[in-house]
């Protein structure tokens, strides 16, 4: 009998690698997806089949994390071997307009999905999809698991209750449950309102003439960027462990916005600052001015270590989003307009 893995967040950029690395394993593999007026399948359509082809292993049903009923009706039928929670309202600048709505999903949808493991009885492993943004206001450099948590952001405290209360179901009944602390990881496939990627679509717009500008909040800001699917393997590597516990996985390097302006612009031959310009709605209320991870637990325990290093991941996105400014220079031409930057939301 394969293993069955549920995933919530699905169709984000995590739960579309996560599904491929799954199915290469030979799972059976479940998401929750949730409904929208428009399609939200893109990242995980190339996975899809037939519904009715026996050999099917990629189901997709209808749920929320705000609906205790559908997941409680998911988790009866489905009966995974292993829970993969990585569904969130996950932008932090996002959370500042809609706090509220961010602890509902971001934290209270973890512990919806925990009693619904404890009352059906299951016997499941649970992956929660913990963050750096924890660190906040950092109180020590490198972070470790042992580092205090100082969420900076209403989406840095849902992810502090979803952290703790996943220790709390692990300590309290004793469920294989794991906090992956994953520092920022990207990808060709991440949203284009997080910065790396709004960067590689401006930059490459922009090198074709797509666009004239790009709008950006604060550059001074340093990440620790690794590319998601390493932290993929790290996530399976967890719930693959004799015991629960929880991890830091990070690149144990840390950029600035500005250094990775260089890059992305400096692999186009082009100079950076002749076309961003701040706009102060991309400020935050509250920053996160530095995170660096050190993954040394995760490296012994499980054997994990990341890949991709910051140059060849910010490469690796300008090479793709390169190719997708110039299928719609192609389409472009067809039409005649110039196509003006994206700027609705705060994000
Ligand atoms: P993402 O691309 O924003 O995907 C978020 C997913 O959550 C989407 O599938 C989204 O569905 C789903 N979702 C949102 N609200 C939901 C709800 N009410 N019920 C069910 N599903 C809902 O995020 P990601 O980058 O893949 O990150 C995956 C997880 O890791 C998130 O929990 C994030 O907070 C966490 N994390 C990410 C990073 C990172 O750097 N990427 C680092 C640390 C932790 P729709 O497509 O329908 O919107
Ligand atoms: N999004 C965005 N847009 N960020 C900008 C911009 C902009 O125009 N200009 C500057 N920044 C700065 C932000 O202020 C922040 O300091 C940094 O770029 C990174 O922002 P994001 O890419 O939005 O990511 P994040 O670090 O806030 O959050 C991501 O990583 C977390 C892990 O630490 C998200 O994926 C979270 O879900 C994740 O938990």
């Amino acid at each position: 009998m394969p293993k069955r893995a549920l995933i919530t967040g699905i169709t984000g950029q995590d739960g579309s690698f996560l599904t491929e690395f799954l199915l290469n394993k030979g799972y059976e593999v479940f998401g929750i997806i949730r409904r929208s007026s428009s399609f939200n399948t893109d990242r995980i359509d190339h996975l899809y089949q037939d519904p009715h082809e026996p050999e099917t292993r990629l189901r997709l049903i209808y749920g929320d994390l705000n609906d205790s009923s559908s997941l409680n009706q998911i988790l009866q039928r489905v009966q995974p071997d292993e829970i993969y929670n990585l569904g969130a309202q996950s932008h932090v600048r996002v959370s500042f307009d809609v706090p509220e709505y961010t602890g509902e999903v971001t934290g209270l949808g973890t512990v919806r999905l925990l009693e619904a493991i404890r009352t059906i009885g299951l016997r499941t492993k649970f992956y929660q999809a913990s963050s750096s943004e924890l660190f906040g206001s950092v109180v020590e450099v490198p972070q470790t698991e042992r580092t205090p948590f100082r969420p900076r952001s209403p989406y840095g405290c849902a992810k502090a209750y979803a952290y703790f209360i996943t220790v709390n179901y692990r300590e309290s009944y004793g469920l294989f449950a794991c906090n992956g602390i994953l520092f920022n990881h990207e990808s060709e496939r991440r949203g284009e309102t997080f910065v790396t990627r709004k960067i590689t679509r401006a930059a490459t717009r922009i090198k074709l003439k797509l666009q004239e500008q790009l709008f950006l909040g604060n550059l001074e800001a340093r990440r620790d960027w690794g590319y998601a699917p390493d932290y993929i393997e790290a996530m399976w590597l967890m719930m693959q462990a004799e015991e629960p516990d929880d991890y830091v996985i990070a690149t144990g390097e840390t950029h600035s916005i500005r250094e990775f302006l260089d890059d992305a612009f400096g692999y186009l031959d082009l100079d950076w600052k002749k076309f961003v310009a701040i706009d102060p709605r991309y400020y935050r209320p509250a920053e996160v001015d530095l995170l660096l991870g050190d993954a040394t637990k995760a490296r012994r325990a499980l054997g994990w270590e990341p890949k991709i290093g910051f140059k060849e991941l910010v490469r690796l996105m300008v090479d793709h989003d390169l190719e997708l400014a110039r299928q719609e220079k192609a389409t472009q031409q067809i039409k005649g307009a110039l196509l003006p930057q994206r700027r609705w939301g705060a994000a």
